[in-house]
């Protein structure tokens, strides 16, 4: 954006671009408010405690964003693994996640990197298939 020749451009993170943490906040609470209102996934999260995994889903979309949290990804394998997941809903899950950075106006190249990394780990989340 800057036309000064010369200058220095600060290129602000995606995070940034999107309202920093209120908007993360905000992006978290709704897709888990989407999640639970589904009735093929809403199942997943019986019993879970929801305010903890929320927690660490504002650090993982933090982190994903280039903001200054961290979230051990190497954390969403053993978290998963006994969900028994398919892919029908790990996208239905994604298609939200995405869903909800599109009603929060966030640009969508931001929207398309996030759901680059969605897919990137999608293998640690999803119960590996059957016979294919
Ligand atoms: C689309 C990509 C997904 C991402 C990025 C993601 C991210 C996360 C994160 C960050 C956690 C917290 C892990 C921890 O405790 O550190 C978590 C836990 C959990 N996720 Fe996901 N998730 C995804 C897909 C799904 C799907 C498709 C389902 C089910 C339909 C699901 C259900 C759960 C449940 C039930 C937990 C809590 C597990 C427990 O505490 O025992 N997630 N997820």
């Amino acid at each position: 954006m800057s036309d000064s020749p010369g200058a220095t451009t600060t290129v602000s993170s995606a995070y940034d671009l999107i309202g920093g943490a209120p908007s993360v906040r905000e992006a978290v609470d709704r897709l888990y408010t989407y999640l639970l209102a589904d009735e093929q996934l809403a199942d997943y999260f019986d019993g879970i405690d929801l305010p903890k995994l929320k927690g660490h889903m504002v650090m993982l979309l933090t982190h994903v964003l280039g903001g200054p949290t961290g979230y051990p990804v190497e954390n969403l394998g053993p978290a998963h693994a006994r969900l028994n997941i398919s892919v029908a809903h790990y996208e239905r899950v994604a298609q939200y996640a995405a869903g909800v950075l599109f009603e929060l106006h966030a640009p969508m190249d931001v929207i398309l990197q996030v759901g680059q990394v969605l897919a990137s780990v999608q293998p640690l989340i999803v119960a590996a298939p059957a016979a294919a």
